[in-house]
C-alpha cells in the first residue's frame, strides 16, 4: 500500500511515446518522481495511432474494454490499456479510442479537435469510475485536460469518489487554449450547469479550453516563477490575464527539473562517449567528430552554436533574420539548428545553410539523438524566444558545458544568470529586448567570452554545477498537493 497521495496526472503528451515538446519530457519525469516517492501516481495519455503499443507493453484491463462515452452529442467507443514507459515505473493509462486519435499528427486542426480532448477528460473519470479510484489530486496539463475541474465541480465532484478530489491546472504553454465555437456547448454536456461557462466568451461566439481550467482549477501553478508573474501582465497573458490575476494567490510558478537519467553528458544514452567538467577534452573530441558528420569544414576551435526546437513564433527565430547572416559574414563561427514548424523559420534556416553551406546545417524535422547530439558538442546554445513558460534546452545545456545565449523572459531569466566577468559568476548571457540587435549584442559578446579560456572555463564549470534535479522542483509540487488536500 503506498503512502503518498493518490494523483491523477493527464496530460496529452508524455516522453519518449507521444512528444512534441517539453510538456513530454515534464510530465514522464514528474510522474517518475512522484512514484518513486511512494505516491499513487497514475499517468492518463491518449493511445494516439503513433504510439508504439510494444514498447509500453501495454495490455487491456479487464472492465475496461469496450465501453460506451457520451461526449455532448456525440457517441464513441473507448478502452483503457495499462503499460509503463521505458525507464519509468510510474503506471501508465492510455485512452484508446482510435476513432479520435488515430490521426497524422497528435495535435491537428481537424474540426473535432477540442472533442478528441473532451473526449479524453470524460474517459479518465470513466476510467476512475470503473477502477474505483478516487484520485485526491487530478493535475492537468495545458488546455487538453483543462475541462476537468469544471466537470468536477459541475458533476462528478457529487459522487462520493470524487468527493475529497483536488484540481490543480499547470499551464506549460498559454499560447494554446483550445478555443472552439460557442455553437458547440452542447458538447461540454453541462446542461442547467453552463451558466458555469465563462459568459463572455460565449457572447464573442467562442469558448476557451484553458480559461475554464483558470477559473475553476484549486490552484494553478505554470512553469517557472517569472512567467507566473509575466502572464498576469497585458504583455505575456495571451487574454488570459484578468481571470489569472482574479484567482490572487491561487496562481504560482514552479520551474520544471530535468531529468538527469535523460540528459547527462555521464550518461547519455545517444552520445556514448561521457564525460563531465573535469574531461572537457572529450566534449571537444566529439564535437570534431560531429563537425565532420555533419560536413561542416571548420577546425575544432570554431565556435558552434546549436538550436533545437519547436519552429513556432514563440521561439524568436525572426531576431536571427539579419543578425545571424551578418554575424556569421564577420566572424568565426559554425551553426547547426535543429526543428520543424512554420514555414518562414524553416525557410530562413535552409537559406542561411545555403548561403553558408561549410559553416551552416539545418536539419528539419524531428531527432531525439541528434537533439542529443547538439546539446553534447555544441559550444553555445541560442534560445532568443518571445515567451518562455520554462524551456529546457538551455537546463540541458547548463549540464554539457554548452554556453546558453537566452532572452531573459520566464524560465530562460529564472534557470540561467548572466556571466559577470569581474566576479567569475554566471552560468550564460541574457539580453533584455525583443530585437534583433539585442539577440546580436548578446551572441557577440558570448562569442568574446568563449574566446578568453578563462571566461569560457568559469562559464562552463559554473553552468555544469547547477543542479535542476526533480528532487528539489518535485517536492515543490508535492508541497503544492500536501497543502490543496489540507485545505
Ligand atoms: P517547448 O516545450 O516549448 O517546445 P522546451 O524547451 O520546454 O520547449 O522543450 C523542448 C523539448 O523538445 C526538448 O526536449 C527538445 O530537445 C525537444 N525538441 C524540440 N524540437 C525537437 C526536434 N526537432 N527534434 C528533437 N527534439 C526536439
Ligand atoms: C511548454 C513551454 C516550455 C516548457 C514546456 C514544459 O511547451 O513552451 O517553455 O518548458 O512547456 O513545461
Amino acid at each position: 500500500m503506498s503512502t503518498g497521495f493518490a494523483i491523477a496526472l493527464l496530460t496529452s503528451e508524455v516522453a519518449p511515446l507521444s512528444k512534441t515538446g517539453g510538456l513530454a519530457d515534464v510530465t514522464a519525469a514528474l510522474a517518475k518522481h512522484l512514484h518513486a516517492g511512494g505516491h499513487d501516481v497514475r499517468l492518463f495519455t491518449p493511445c494516439y495511432g503513433s504510439v508504439d503499443r510494444a514498447a509500453v507493453a501495454a495490455q487491456p484491463i479487464a472492465g475496461l474494454a469496450a465501453l460506451p462515452l457520451a461526449v455532448g452529442p456525440h457517441a464513441y467507443v473507448f478502452s483503457v490499456l495499462r503499460g509503463s514507459l521505458p525507464g519509468n515505473a510510474a503506471p501508465l493509462y492510455l485512452i484508446d479510442c482510435p476513432e479520435l486519435y488515430e490521426r497524422a499528427a497528435i495535435y491537428t486542426t481537424d474540426p473535432d479537435e477540442h472533442l478528441r480532448f473532451l473526449a479524453f477528460t470524460r474517459a479518465v473519470f470513466a476510467a476512475c469510475q470503473r477502477l474505483a479510484w478516487g484520485p485526491q489530486i487530478l493535475h492537468c496539463h495545458d488546455w487538453h485536460a483543462a475541462f476537468a475541474p469544471l466537470f468536477l465541480k459541475s458533476s462528478y465532484g457529487k459522487e462520493p469518489l470524487f468527493a475529497a478530489t483536488r484540481t490543480l491546472l499547470t499551464i506549460h504553454n498559454i499560447g494554446y487554449q483550445g478555443i472552439f465555437s460557442a455553437a458547440q456547448v452542447a458538447d461540454l454536456d453541462l446542461g442547467e450547469r453552463a451558466y458555469m461557462l465563462h459568459q463572455g466568451d460565449l457572447a464573442a461566439g467562442r469558448i476557451n479550453a484553458l480559461r475554464h481550467g483558470i477559473l475553476y482549477a484549486d490552484a494553478i501553478t505554470t512553469v517557472s516563477p517569472t512567467h507566473a508573474r509575466e502572464i498576469t501582465t497585458d504583455e505575456y497573458g495571451m487574454g488570459m490575464q484578468d481571470s489569472l490575476r482574479a484567482r490572487g494567490t491561487a496562481l504560482s510558478g514552479i520551474l520544471n527539473g530535468v531529468d538527469y537519467d535523460e540528459w547527462d553528458p555521464r550518461r547519455d544514452r545517444y552520445v556514448l562517449q561521457h564525460f563531465d567538467a573535469d574531461h572537457l577534452q572529450v566534449k571537444a573530441a566529439l564535437k570534431r567528430v560531429f563537425l565532420r558528420r555533419l560536413g561542416l569544414r571548420v577546425g575544432g576551435e570554431v565556435p558552434l552554436a546549436g538550436m533545437v526546437s519547436r519552429l513556432a513564433a514563440q521561439k524568436g527565430i525572426e531576431l536571427m533574420y539579419d543578425a545571424l547572416p551578418r554575424i556569421l559574414d564577420t566572424r568565426e563561427l559554425a551553426f547547426i539548428a535543429l526543428g520543424a514548424g512554420e514555414p518562414q523559420y524553416e525557410e530562413f534556416f535552409t537559406r542561411l545553410a545555403q548561403r553558408f553551406p561549410r559553416r551552416v546545417v539545418f536539419r528539419r524535422g524531428y531527432d531525439e539523438k541528434l537533439a542529443h547530439w547538439i546539446e553534447a558538442t555544441s559550444d553555445l546554445y541560442l534560445m532568443p524566444s518571445r515567451y518562455e513558460p520554462c524551456g529546457l534546452n538551455q537546463m540541458y545545456s547548463l549540464r554539457y558545458g554548452t554556453i546558453p545565449v537566452v532572452r531573459r523572459t520566464g524560465g530562460l531569466a529564472d534557470s540561467v544568470e548572466h556571466y559577470n566577468p569581474d566576479t567569475g559568476s554566471g552560468t550564460g548571457v541574457l539580453f533584455n529586448d525583443f530585437d534583433g540587435p539585442a539577440f546580436a549584442w548578446a551572441l557577440n559578446l558570448a562569442l568574446d567570452l568563449y574566446a578568453n579560456p578563462v571566461h569560457c572555463a568559469r562559464l562552463r564549470a559554473n553552468g555544469m554545477r547547477r543542479d535542476f534535479s526533480w528532487q528539489h522542483q518535485g517536492a515543490l509540487y508535492e508541497a503544492l498537493y500536501a497543502r490543496l488536500i489540507a485545505a
